[in-house]
């Protein structure tokens, strides 16, 4: 697959058939947000976390449903991954490089899930309602000062990739000069 048929092909992924990641596939993902730039290349500002302990995700997904107004719902899909972004906030005026970091990171990550035919979805929600309780900051085990800032889901599904057609003109472009 060429590098844009990928992009054409990278969608969020929202049914999961609950069976693992392998070991493999989850190395190569984690590999690949490696690849990825960061802030002045301080890679010590950023963390990842793999959470596949299914009593914490189902308290994670119960948080957001409950944040979201939703209870009963399920914001994780019943994905058996999630891998939190973390990053560690020097400042507020280092806040945009820092949300940016992990949102590259999760990017990357789903661009690699997609090459691999690895179910995998955007998790921003979860991520926000589960930073509310400090309960599930400290189950996460970050090192000290790092905020979790966006995640993956990762899984088997039935569903499957391939390039579609993507509006070319849906974002704004202005050109100056
Ligand atoms: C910043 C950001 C936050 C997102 N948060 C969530 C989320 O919490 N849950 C979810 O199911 N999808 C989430 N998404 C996925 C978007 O809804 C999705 O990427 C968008 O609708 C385009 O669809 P596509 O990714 O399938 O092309 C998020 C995406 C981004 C970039």
């Amino acid at each position: 697959m060429n590098p844009f048929e990928l992009f054409q092909s990278r969608r969020c992924i929202r049914s999961y058939t609950g069976a693992p990641v392998s070991d493999g596939e989850l190395q190569k993902i984690l590999q690949a947000a490696n690849t990825a730039p960061t802030a002045m290349g301080q890679y010590e500002n950023v963390h990842l976390t793999v959470i596949t302990d299914a009593k914490l995700l189902a308290e994670i997904e119960a948080a957001c449903a409950e944040f979201m107004g939703q209870p009963g719902s399920h914001p994780l899909y019943g994905a058996p991954t999630l891998v939190v972004a973390s990053s560690r906030f020097p400042g507020e005026a280092m806040a945009n490089p820092a949300y940016s970091d992990a949102a590259i990171l999760v990017h990357t990550m789903s661009l690699a899930a997609t090459a691999l035919g690895v179910g995998c979805c955007y998790i921003w929600g979860a991520v926000v309602a589960l930073s509310g309780r400090p309960e599930l900051v400290k189950a996460l085990g970050l090192p000290e000062g790092f905020v979790p800032c966006c995640g993956l889901v990762l899984g088997q599904s039935e569903e499957s990739y391939a390039p579609r057609e993507i509006p070319q003109n849906r974002i704004g472009v202005n050109y100056v000069g």
